[in-house]
């Protein structure tokens, strides 16, 4: 099987959702394996921009099956918004699959996730999305989650809240000072979340995994988030709660290594981030304001204006390591058009010893002492958006993406200048 992942290899928001669209043309499966409505994933098709924060990228088009993977976390408010949404558009979701086997956010989730961001002080705020995230994969990891195949038993879910829901009720009154939770209003929020889920849950999803390896067809696992916010390779504590890695898309979605063949990294020409960690080429300063106000960097799910720096090459380099990159599709080229120079940080220097470090230093207590290493490159001065090969590229374009190659030791294949479907340069 040729399968493809696509991850995301800077802090999310890279454009993963408009390179999975467009992959998502030849291929017959499209899995959603981690995270949850953290997510937001934007594609404009031909007539309109649609914002995904569960269903998989590949949802526009026909005779497509789009699976939310056994590592995703799923409240299905959202869930069920999206779904709401969809039809308004008269998208088929015929196609649309759910795990019995993924975690469930429940409203206590919630709660927990706001009343921890709202309450931290300095270094302990995170900036989570407040979408439960952290608490629904805690509680998995701890045994104490329920999954959608929960739902539809209700005797066994009954049980199972006996000895969950005390537990829960203690640390939410005890520990948060939160209101705690009937039995009963838990299970008829399971009824109503069973109802949204069941004309889409897959029982059935062995056959349909063991069917498509048989018949060759082509899955694409799309990723959330992006590798500087997993869990365990990421700016920990600053990380997301599941693995936006390559590694996740196995884990969660329950297919093998042997099935996968290209992993395409996805990055912005430059890079953001939303919520808290360090973040080495941050640009705190009218550059920045430039490329958040050309870029629209404003959070697709909260809304929240995204921090903006330059290249980070080191990030990059990073990426390809931890997730074996294959390629790497770089976007957003185009929001550098009408810059005189740009940088791109090629190490960082340790401003006690002037140490130079090219490997990306994993504990975050070290980068106060950290400083970029730039290198310069002259700008294009050219409006990119209609550019359709990389010759059209203007030369200084092309030069810049040829260095970043170098640096990153991996091929840039997808080049976007635009966020429409024909704004992208397969190479
Ligand atoms: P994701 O979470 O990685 O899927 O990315 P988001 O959807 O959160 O953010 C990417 C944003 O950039 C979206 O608004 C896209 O429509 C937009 N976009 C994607 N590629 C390009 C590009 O090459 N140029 C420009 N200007 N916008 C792009
Ligand atoms: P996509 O898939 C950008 C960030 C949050 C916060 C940290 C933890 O659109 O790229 P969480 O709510 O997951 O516990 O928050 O992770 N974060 C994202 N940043 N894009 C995302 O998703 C994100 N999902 C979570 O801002 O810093
Ligand atoms: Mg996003």
């Amino acid at each position: 099987m040729e399968n493809t992942v696509v991850i995301g290899a800077q802090w999310g928001d890279e454009g993963k959702a408009k390179i999975t669209d467009l992959l998502a043309q030849n291929a017959d499966i499209i899995i959603r394996y981690q995270g949850g409505c953290n997510a937001g994933h934007t594609v404009v098709n031909e007539d309109k921009t649609f914002k995904f924060h569960l269903i998989p990228s590949g949802i526009l088009y026909k005779n497509k099956i789009c699976f939310i993977g056994a590592g995703t976390v799923i409240y299905p408010e959202v869930l069920n918004e999206e779904i709401e949404n969809l039809k308004k558009e008269n998208i088929d979701l015929s196609g649309l699959k759910i795990s019995p086997l993924a975690s469930i956010t429940m409203p206590y989730h919630i709660d927990i996730d706001g009343y921890s961001e709202d309450s931290a002080k300095g270094s302990a705020k995170i900036g989570t999305t407040k979408k439960g995230i952290g608490p629904t994969y805690t509680d998995k990891v701890s045994r104490h989650g329920i999954k959608v195949q929960d739902l539809f038993d209700t005797d066994a879910l009954a049980k199972k809240l006996d000895i969950i829901l005390p537990l829960k009720n203690k640390e939410l009154t005890l520990v948060y000072g939160l209101k705690p939770y009937s039995k009963e209003d838990i299970m008829d929020l399971c009824s109503k979340y069973a109802q949204i889920i069941k004309p889409y849950v897959c029982f059935e999803w062995q056959k349909l995994f063991h069917d498509a390896i048989k018949q060759n067809k082509k899955v694409l696992f799309e990723g959330a988030q992006g590798v500087m916010l997993d869990v365990d390779w990421g700016t920990y504590p600053y990380v997301t709660s599941s693995n936006p890695v390559a590694g996740g898309a196995c884990t969660g979605s329950g297919f093998g290594p042997n099935m996968i063949k290209e992993v395409i990294g996805v990055s912005k020409a430059y890079i953001t981030r939303v919520g808290e960690g360090p973040f080495a080429t941050e640009l705190k300063d009218a550059t920045g304001d430039k490329i958040r106000n050309i870029g629209h960097e404003f959070g697709t799910t909260t809304g929240r204006p995204r921090r903006t720096g330059w290249f980070d090459a080191v990030v990059a380099k990073y990426g390809v390591l931890v997730s074996g990159l294959t390629s790497m599709a770089v976007t957003k080229l185009d929001v550098f058009d009408t810059f005189d120079e740009i940088k791109i940080c090629t190490a960082y220097k340790d401003k006690r010893s002037g140490e130079i470090l090219e490997y990306y230093p994993t504990n975050v207590n070290l980068h106060e002492f950290l400083e970029p290493v730039y290198e310069t490159h002259a700008g294009w001065k050219t409006d990119i958006t209609q550019a359709k090969t990389f010759e059209e590229l203007p030369v200084n374009a092309q030069k810049y993406l040829q260095r970043l190659e170098e640096l990153m030791g991996v091929r840039i294949s997808v080049i976007s200048v635009g966020a429409d479907r024909h704004q992208t340069i397969f190479r």
